[in-house]
This record gives structure tokens, sequence and C-alpha cells, in this order.
């Protein structure tokens, strides 16, 4: 399939990668490498003037290192200004709406919002009402935009160091994403952004762990690890995620680790490049050991580092697309 990027990018907002054409993606993706050669600068200031004067406010109602901290230093190599709100500490505890807080946040003139949410959804429906862009940080169980895009970038780079093919494209890789299915945001962002760059993605899990009815996704689903890593090219970890289980999914830790970790056992059924990713944060030696965390197939700190680049490039398109109108919905 041959790609065509769109000229401008047009969206006010970032809610859901289901929302993106396979163009918009790889405009995102191709945007990326001028901001991580920003970030790389050995001398000199890693700042460019593209958000001077503008104001970014992180809202976050949820814990999170990783996303805020990457999203803060991206607006900030922009040169934003920019404000952190944390939900325990903002008036949502006295009882005011989402909405009554988003109004009198733009009341001082924001520009973009990263807002993350245990409610699927709230990105979504704050959008509609508010001018602000704003930037899903990860919406209950249900997305977690960036998070796929900085994802589909590190393989794309990865992959094509590896090759030493500096064209290559996803189209065609195969991803196995490996563990908590059924509570990852991360792997609904990642299964919709894969297969939209023509990817073939394979869910492996306990049965517990597979969302129901997720075949309709245009995904391969098993719970034989062999099978999901044979002639893969990108392993994708995912957390166990306790905190959003109401009761337990897996007999015991033991077993799942017995049945499901990535580490040196497992990954004899897979091919000698396979890269090992994960969107952090690890429980180590649970989901995935530390010899292959740490180890050479490793891309995990590349994820990081990349996040901060992809995060730059999606502000920078929101805001200064011609396109982006920050109109509100009628
Ligand atoms: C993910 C999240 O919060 O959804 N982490 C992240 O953003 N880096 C994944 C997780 O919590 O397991």
């Amino acid at each position: 399939m041959v790609a065509t990027s769109p000229a401008v990018w047009t969206k006010k907002d970032l809610i859901g990668i289901r929302e993106l054409s396979r163009a918009e993606i790889e405009l995102i993706l191709d945007t990326a490498p001028q901001f991580l050669a920003v970030s790389k600068r050995v001398s000199g200031i890693k700042k460019v003037p593209l958000l001077q004067g503008r104001l970014v406010v992180n809202w976050f109602h949820e814990p999170s290192t990783r996303t805020r901290t990457s999203f803060e230093l991206a607006a900030k190599r922009l040169s934003a200004d920019t404000l952190s709100i944390a939900a325990s500490s903002s008036s949502s505890v006295k009882g005011e709406t989402l909405h009554d807080t988003l109004a009198n946040i733009e009341a001082m003139s924001t520009d973009i919002i990263v807002l993350r949410h245990g409610c699927a959804g709230a990105p979504h429906i704050l959008a509609a009402d508010h001018a602000s862009h704003i930037i899903n940080a990860g919406d209950g169980r249900h997305e977690h935009p960036t998070q796929a895009l900085l994802d589909a970038f590190t393989m794309r780079e990865a992959l094509r160091v590896q090759r030493q093919d500096p064209t290559l494209s996803l189209e065609g890789m195969k991803v196995a994403l490996i563990g908590d299915i059924e509570h990852s945001r991360v792997a609904r962002s990642n299964i919709h952004a894969l297969t939209r760059l023509g990817a073939s993605v394979t869910l492996c899990g306990p049965v517990t762990l597979l969302p129901a009815g997720a075949e309709r996704l245009g995904v391969s689903i098993t719970t034989q690890m062999r099978e999901a890593l044979a002639d893969v090219d990108v392993i994708y970890s995912l957390r166990i995620q306790l905190e959003r289980q109401s009761r337990g999914l897996f007999p015991s830790i033991r077993e799942y680790v017995k049945m499901f970790r990535i580490d040196s056992n497992s990954l004899r059924f897979a091919p000698d490049d396979a890269i090992v990713m994960h969107p952090g944060p690890i429980n180590r030696d649970l989901e995935l050991s530390t010899e292959v965390a740490d180890g050479p197939r490793s891309v995990i700190l590349q994820q990081v580092t990349n996040g901060v680049a992809v995060r730059m490039a999606i502000m920078h398109l929101l805001a200064n697309s011609s396109g982006a109108s920050r109109v509100r919905k009628p």
C-alpha cells in the first residue's frame, strides 16, 4: 500500500488512534525525527521556540511518572509554559465537574491540555466542549494514543537500524502483544496503530486476560507462547494490571510466570533478532525477566527517549497546523 501523508494536520485533538488514518499516523512518525535530533543535541540548547508563549497544562487524575514527565519535557523543549495539576490537589475532590475545572483553567488562556483520567471517554467529552487542544494521556482501559505512536516509531527506528534499511515500514512486520491485554489501553491503541500501518498482530495471554471479540480488530489470538513468538519481529510485553482487576484472573503468579513471562526460556521460541519492548512500569521478573529487560534485545529505554520526541511532534502538529481549528464543535 502506498502511503500519502496529508499536507497539514487537521484535527483539533488527539483522543485515540482509532480515529486516525494511516497517513495521519505516518505524518506524526515522520515529524518526530527532527525533534529527536533536538533532544540529542550534545552541544547547544535542547530547545526550539515552536510553542513559545503557549500554555500546556498537564492534568493527571491517575499515577504516572514516565508519561507525565515525558509530556512536561516535550512542552519545555518546545519552549511552552507548563503547568501541572494533580487530581488529588485539584477542586475535583471538592465536587467540581471536569467541565467546570477545565473552563476555569481555560479562563487563564491555555493552549494544550494533556489529560489522564480513569474514566474511558473523559478526554473525548471535554474535547467536544472546549477550545483547547486536548491530548489523551490514557483514559481508563480505552486508549493511550501517544504511547502507541512512540511504540510504532521505536519499532520502525530499531528495525531500520537492525535491517540496515532507512526506508523500512511496519507493513508486513509481525508483532506479538503478550500478557494482560484485557485491562490495557496500551494494547488497544497499539492494535489500532499497528494494524493500520499494515503489521500483523498476535495477542497472547491467559484466556481470562484476552478481551472477548478481539478477533474483530483484525488480530490473531493464542494462549500458546510458542505459537505467538514464532517468526515475530517484535515482542511487546504488557504489565499485569493488578489495580484494574477486581478478582483473581489467573490461578497464581507462579503459574503466570511459568507460562507467559518473557525470559530466556520463552525467547527460545522467537527468532534471534526479535526486539523486546514494554511500556513501563515493569513488574520486574513477573511479566518480563530482568536479564531480558536489561539485555541486548530490549529497546525499552529507547521507547522512553523517543516518547519525548513523538510528543513534541504531536504538540507541534496540533498547535501549529493551520488546519487544526480550535473552534468548538456546536
Ligand atoms: C501504561 C499506562 O499507564 O497505561 N504506562 C505508561 O503510560 N507508560 C501502561 C501501564 O500502566 O501498564
